[in-house]
């Protein structure tokens, strides 16, 4: 996380202005890039006019596709390439640019170096199948399958992770707990300043003690769900059970933002943050995915779940337990942006206090 400029409060905290939805995306690319490729992507390291076209050419695609669901004139509009739409197009062309431009590179890559650690990472991997059937697994489908993941497995967990620290900053009595089982489960100081050596102490087991935790994240993503619309045709005519009939063609949208602040599903309390709904003595206790629908439900349930909350897990763990969040503002209204991804518009705007010094 990068804070971009260090001041004293008037109680002489040392604090950190971040813009969270900003850093934390960077971060979540950072790691995400390990898993698509192993090559640097320059934009997330330095910034480079290439790469910061590429990511604000990401969330401009984001909102003008997500337009599409409630502008009838969108057709319209892409035939005669204007508004939104025409947005739209440029930002395809400038990330197809640099999509494709990265599988260039690793194919040379790999054309070159016979080491197969090179070959680790998801994009490789691809491509050494792409091999055997060329045709088919094209660049285009290379492509896809890189926006894909990046889609899937980038917005959603640092949208989710903005939104967590919101909570958080709303609810400090819930922020202490957790960086109270941090210290429980971690037996690290609370005053260590050694950030390699407690990072290295959060392992699998100290991820699965983290139950607390994972209540917090899962209350986020109750009130928050990172996909907050989601949408499936109908193949056939078919009937809902309560009754309700689709006909075939039909478009059927669930909004997972309503459904988790629903009372007849939560209870009275539904509109509360409340972790402990989701603890019995101490355990967290999950609910039908039919229920708690933010990682969707059924046969396509989102394959990442189990990866996103360890994600989640270790970043908030590593921030927690040095920094105390607090909203730079506390008057300011924070609302959604309208996305195909439910984000903060503008950011979050925090202060970081580190923990040491209180
Ligand atoms: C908080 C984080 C996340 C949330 C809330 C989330 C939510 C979702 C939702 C709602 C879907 C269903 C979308 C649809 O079919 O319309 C989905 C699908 C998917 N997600 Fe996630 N996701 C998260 C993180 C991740 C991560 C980190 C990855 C991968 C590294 C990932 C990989 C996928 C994949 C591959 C699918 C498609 C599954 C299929 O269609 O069979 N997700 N996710």
């Amino acid at each position: 996380m990068g804070p971009t400029r260090s001041s004293s409060s008037s109680r002489g905290e040392i604090c950190l202005p971040l813009q969270v939805d900003f850093t934390t995306e960077k971060f979540e690319i950072r790691s995400q890039k390990r898993k698509v490729t192993t090559e640097e992507l320059k934009c997330l390291d330095e910034f480079s006019k290439e790469g910061e076209e590429f990511m604000e050419g990401f969330d401009e695609g984001n909102v003008s596709t997500s337009l599409r669901f409630i502008d009838p004139l969108w057709k319209l509009k892409r035939f005669l390439n204007i508004g939104s739409q025409a947005r739209l197009k440029k930002s395809i062309d400038t990330i197809d640019k640099f999509v494709y431009r990265l599988i260039t590179t690793k194919r040379k890559e790999l054309a070159k170096e016979q080491n197969t650690a090179v070959r680790d990472d998801i994009l490789s991997r691809f491509l050494v199948e792409s091999e055997k059937d060329p045709e088919k697994m094209n660049d285009k489908y290379l492509r896809d399958i890189i926006l894909s993941f990046m889609i899937a497995g980038k917005d959603t967990t640092a949208a989710s992770l903005s939104w967590f620290l919101y909570m958080l900053c709303k609810n400090p009595l819930v922020q202490e707990k957790i960086v109270q089982e941090i210290r429980d489960v971690t037996s690290s100081h609370e005053r260590t300043t050694d950030v390699t050596g407690f990072v290295e102490s959060i392992d699998e087991e100290a991820l699965d003690q983290m139950q607390y935790l994972h209540a917090a994240l899962s209350e986020t993503l109750r009130l928050y769900p990172a996909v907050p619309v989601d949408t499936r045709c109908a193949e056939n005519d078919d009937v809902l059970p309560d009754g309700y009939r689709v006909k075939r063609g039909d478009n059927v949208y669930y909004i997972s933002y309503a459904m988790g602040r629903m009372s007849y599903i939560w209870g009275q309390d539904a509109e509360e943050f409340k972790p402990e709904r989701w603890l019995k003595d101490g355990v967290f206790q999950p609910e039908s995915p039919f229920k708690f629908i933010s990682f969707h439900a059924g046969p396509r349930i989102c394959l990442g779940k189990d990866f996103a909350y360890r994600q989640m897990k270790i970043v908030s763990m590593a921030l927690l337990h040095f920094f105390r969040f607090k909203m730079a503002d506390e008057k300011r209204n924070v609302s959604y942006k309208r996305m195909l991804t439910l984000h903060i518009e503008g950011g979050l705007h925090l202060h970081a206090i580190p923990r040491t010094s209180t």
